[in-house]
């Protein structure tokens, strides 16, 4: 029997041509999961580390803007009919907007964070939950952050729609219940991708530091003493999707190195 804790399920993984989403493809596909590596931009660097890494492993690409339904809807589709099943979704593509008041926000930002981060997660969740409630089977995962938990300055439209994908999730996690079909959030803190890079540089500008004062300024604010790597977010997918995560469901999981909210 193989040890590998995913063995032969179906996962999409959106976002994945990068970051975040690329370290949770790795992890599923050395966990023998078969990965779809979805995102706007091209995944061929993503599924070529992953086969240096894992020989054995069944991954693919494919593009998808999350925030068109139709996009996600014939993805899901086409995956589905292809394996006979989907048994994960993770949906992790998002953006990070320019840091800004409210007062000062306008229209086209809110529209571009809300579009990619809450829409993109919702599109992704009913197209997964439609398949899912079929089969009776299935975890949906969804990447929050640990701006959902609470209010950041300059961050308002980033946060509100994270907090928005985790109250989402709940909800769905109650309907999808009785289906046998579990959700969940999982909360990354200051994770080393581009996305935090470029949060980092906007910041230092802001409070007048250099990008490395700023780098060690946040290592600072973090228990753990260090930024997460994508790594460690693969990590708690792997537990929430896996057998040893079937009796979670509803739950935001914070992986941000112990920074505590009250
Ligand atoms: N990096 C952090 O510090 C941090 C902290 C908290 C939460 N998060 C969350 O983790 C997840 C991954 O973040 P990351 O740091 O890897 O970001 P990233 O910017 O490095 O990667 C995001 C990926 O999403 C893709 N994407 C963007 N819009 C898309 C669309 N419309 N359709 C399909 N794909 C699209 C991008 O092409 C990119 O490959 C995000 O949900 C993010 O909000 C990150």
């Amino acid at each position: 029997m193989s040890s590998k804790r995913l063995n032969g399920k179906v996962a999409i993984v959106t976002g994945a041509a990068r970051g975040v989403g690329r370290g949770i493809v790795l992890r599923l596909a050395q966990e023998g999961a078969k990965v779809v590596a979805a995102d706007l931009s091209s995944c061929e660097e993503t599924i070529n580390e992953v086969r240096r890494a894992v020989s054995d492993c069944e991954v693919s690409a494919a593009e998808v803007n999350v925030v068109d339904s139709e996009s996600v809807n014939a993805l899901v589709d086409s995956v589905a009919r292809k394996h006979g099943a989907l048994d994960i979704i993770v949906n992790n593509a998002a953006v990070v907007q320019t840091m800004m008041l409210v007062a000062d926000t306008p229209d086209s930002e809110f529209d571009r964070i809300y579009n990619v981060n809450f829409r993109g997660v919702f599109n992704g969740s009913r197209a997964a939950a439609r398949v899912m409630r079929e089969q009776k089977s299935g975890s949906i995962i969804n990447i929050g952050s640990w701006y959902a938990k609470q209010g950041f300055a300059n961050f308002a439209v980033y946060c509100a729609t994270k907090a928005a994908v985790m109250r989402m999730t709940e909800a769905l996690a109650l309907e999808m219940a009785p289906f046998g079909v579990r959700a969940n959030t999982v909360c990354p803190g200051n994770t080393e991708t581009e996305m935090l890079k470029k949060a980092m540089r906007e910041e230092a500008v802001l409070r007048g530091i250099s990008f490395e004062a700023q780098v060690q300024h946040v290592k600072d604010s973090i228990p753990l003493g260090r930024l997460g790597r994508p790594e460690d977010i693969a990590a708690a997918i792997v537990y929430l999707s896996s057998e040893e995560g079937a009796y979670i469901t509803g739950e935001a999981l914070n992986v941000n190195g112990g920074v505590i909210f009250s």
